[in-house]
């Protein structure tokens, strides 16, 4: 009992000769306590993604200093040329939230900090700033972090020189990313260029092909069609029937490639969207009802007309069509709607066609590639793989977008949007 006493005693210093030997005991364990929790913060800020977006950099940083300082809400100032990103973070309950504010820097590509504390006064006049710069080694400043708060705070000078500190090793971190989004953007472009040559060299090949097999497959076709008529029935007949079909088939492929390949001049025009619906649905609508295929319509009749190639309108509904077609296939109560509309988009007012069906769906792995050129979940003989890619590029060459929804095993619908304003322009 007596050895446990003299324990205590000793630990709190209560016989000690200084009689404020606790309270310091105390505020120096409390002061190892908040210097270890800030090394503990210096490390994990140390330890940023660098393929985090901008908003989760800054929300991560003022997770992290809100475990050592306290403020309402934390700025993380981006200065890229002559444009400043404002990344600003808040915490409601347990989640944080980032939005970005843009402002033009009139300063130049760089800004002092007194500038920048001016800028701050002007832009968030309800809060209270405490700043510090992002300086690189070549001594130009790239940015700012600041604490905001409601009320005036006054950090005492070792929290502030903590945050200094803190500015230095987030520099290093922020650096790191700014590289590595500098690189992968490097990349990406060098993938897109890669791309467009690649695409290009292949539009002229098909182009050339397409031209060099267009007269020998009109000739292949027109004497099989004058045998056909001699030789109706039997093996011969089935063989010139089959010779026909995969001519026909070939002349799509050609067809297709030249589109494709926008060797095809087509001409402009004033457009009703319901009327060449019409005009498809009278070319292929038998071909879709005999499979049994109920065809609905819903055109609206009162949207305006859009300036485009009637052709190449056609040419996309009836790929539309053709791959409703064949997602039906095998469904029970197979059903394809076509309809038009007025649609808004990204504040753009578009006419749409669009083509739904209640067949197989695609895949959520296949969305991103069923519009690249030759990409088909189609038997060998049966799909190209070209007629998306077609579409996608008609869509783009009216200034419009060619859009997908789909369930697996519930529904598809594409619709192709063209922009109201091109009746005005012109092309
Ligand atoms: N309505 C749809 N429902 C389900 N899948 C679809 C639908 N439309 C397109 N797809 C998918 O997208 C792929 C690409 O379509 P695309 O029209 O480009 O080529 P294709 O139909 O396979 O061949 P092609 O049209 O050249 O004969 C299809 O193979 C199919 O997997
Ligand atoms: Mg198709």
């Amino acid at each position: 009992m007596r050895g446990k006493q003299e324990l205590i005693d000793k630990l709190t210093g209560i016989r000690s000769s200084r009689r404020s030997y606790y309270s310091e005991l105390n505020a120096m364990v409390e002061e190892m306590q908040k210097k270890n929790k800030q090394l503990e913060v210096i490390n994990q800020l140390t330890q940023i993604h660098v393929n985090k977006s901008w908003e989760e950099v800054s929300i991560y940083i003022a997770s992290q200093l809100s475990q050592v300082l306290t403020f309402d809400r934390f700025v993380l100032t981006l200065i890229d040329h002559s444009d400043l990103f404002f990344y600003i973070s808040e915490q409601d309950g347990a989640n944080w939230s980032c939005h970005l504010v843009k402002r033009q820097n009139q300063t130049g590509t760089t800004m002092s900090i007194t500038e920048f504390k001016k800028l701050l006064k002007r832009e968030i006049s309800d809060s209270y700033g405490t700043s510090v710069c992002l300086q690189n080694q070549a001594g130009k400043i790239y940015g700012f972090l600041t604490l905001l708060n409601r009320e005036k705070v006054e950090y005492p000078q070792e929290e502030f020189q903590f945050y200094k500190r803190i500015g230095e090793h987030v520099r290093v971190s922020i650096e790191n990313i700014l590289l590595f989004k500098d690189v992968s953007e490097k990349v990406k472009i060098e993938a897109q260029l890669i791309q467009s040559a690649k695409m290009a060299a292949l539009g002229e090949m098909a182009a050339g092909i397409a031209h060099e097999l267009n007269s020998p497959l009109t000739a292949i076709l027109g004497n099989v069609q004058l045998l056909m008529r001699e030789i109706k029935d039997g093996r011969l007949g089935k063989m010139l029937t089959d010779i026909y079909q995969c001519g026909l088939r070939s002349k799509k492929i050609i067809q297709n490639l030249l589109a494709f390949s926008r060797q095809e001049e087509y001409q402009f025009e004033n457009i009703h969207l319901c009327d060449v619906v019409e005009d498809v649905l009278s070319l292929v609508g038998y071909q879709l009802s005999v499979s049994g295929i109920s065809i609905k319509k819903e055109t609206d009749l009162t949207i305006p007309h859009v300036r485009g190639s009637r052709h190449q309108i056609e040419q996309v509904l009836i790929n539309l069509l053709l791959n409703a077609k064949d997602a039906v296939q095998g469904k029970s109560n197979p059903e394809v709607i076509v309809g038009t509309c007025l649609t808004c988009l990204e504040e753009r007012h578009y006419v749409s066609v669009y083509v739904r069906d209640n067949g197989v769906g695609i895949e959520e792995e296949h969305i991103s590639q069923i519009f690249n050129p030759f990409f088909t979940t189609k038997e060998k003989m049966k799909g190209t793989g070209l007629g998306l890619s077609v579409s996608l590029g008609i869509a783009e060459s009216h200034g419009g977008k060619l859009l997908v929804d789909s369930k697996v095993n519930e529904y598809s619908q594409f619709s192709l949007l063209l922009p109201i304003q091109s009746i005005e322009g012109g092309e």
